[in-house]
């Protein structure tokens, strides 16, 4: 998979993207990560990539002109990009969409800042608007790295043990049981001891039932998803 990203802080990145998983999945070529900064698409002497808004108002608004300058660079004949505008009027983002977007050959991130981004870049450039939540974020940046956290994950070879995606928590609209590790008594808190029976289908059938009931207590409205095997929760 190849992902660009158009930011005016593209150095923000690194740092994240540069460490632990996503590291490796770049090493390992399973991901091409490329930045790109605005300013170096702003056709203004002074690298500006914003203005004020039309109509008057707070804050300055980023322009189309080297947005779309951006992505038809980033694009080239590669039309098949998919281009995503980080905003928080967006699709909230969950799994779902993170193992949708892992199918993709090209994804562009476009980060917005400032009070947002010229209304055209969402009618007519972005495939889609997605955001991280109901809350308002400086830039578009961080919801970028989430976003591509998420979705590196997923890709082929990028998990040492396929087996991690399996049991993880939203994959059949269930949260994951609970993980203990040594010790098995830690000050008095004891692990359950089935962990430690070895019995492997009673581990199975433990972490199925926990993995249901962690569910119905934090998250019913998974429960009522159609893809959860119902016949587990009503015995689970
Ligand atoms: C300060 S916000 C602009 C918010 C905009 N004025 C509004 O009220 O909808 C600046 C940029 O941060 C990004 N951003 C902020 N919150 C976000 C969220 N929850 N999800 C995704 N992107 C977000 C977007 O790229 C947005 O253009």
């Amino acid at each position: 998979m190849r992902i660009d990203i158009i930011s005016i802080f593209p150095e923000m990145f690194e740092a994240v993207l540069g460490e632990s998983i996503v590291k490796r999945a770049r090493e390992k070529k399973a991901v091409d990560i490329r930045l790109h900064d605005l300013r170096d698409f702003t056709r203004d002497k002074h690298r500006k990539v914003d203005d004020r808004p039309f109509g008057g108002g707070s804050g300055m608004v980023l322009c189309a002109q080297p947005l779309f300058d951006a992505v038809a660079k980033i694009k080239g004949k590669a039309k098949k990009a998919k281009v995503i505008l980080l905003c928080p009027q967006g699709k909230t983002f969950d799994q779902a969409t993170a193992k949708r977007l892992a199918k993709e050959k090209q994804l562009i991130f476009i980060c917005g800042h400032y009070e947002g981004i010229d209304e055209r870049v969402r009618e007519n450039l972005a495939d889609e608007e997605i955001s991280i939540g109901d809350y308002v974020l400086t830039g578009g940046e961080l919801p970028a790295m989430v976003v591509i956290d998420a979705v590196v994950r997923l890709l082929p070879g990028v998990l040492g043990d396929k087996n991690s995606l399996k049991f993880e928590s939203f994959e059949g609209n269930l949260l994951e049981y609970p993980q203990y590790t040594r010790p098995a008594d830690f000050r008095g808190f004891k692990t359950p001891a089935v962990l430690l029976s070895g019995n492997h289908q009673e581990i199975a059938v433990w972490r199925e039932k926990e993995a249901l009931k962690r569910t119905r207590q934090r998250r019913p409205d998974l429960l009522n998803n159609k893809k959860v095997n119902k016949e587990k929760v009503k015995n689970g």
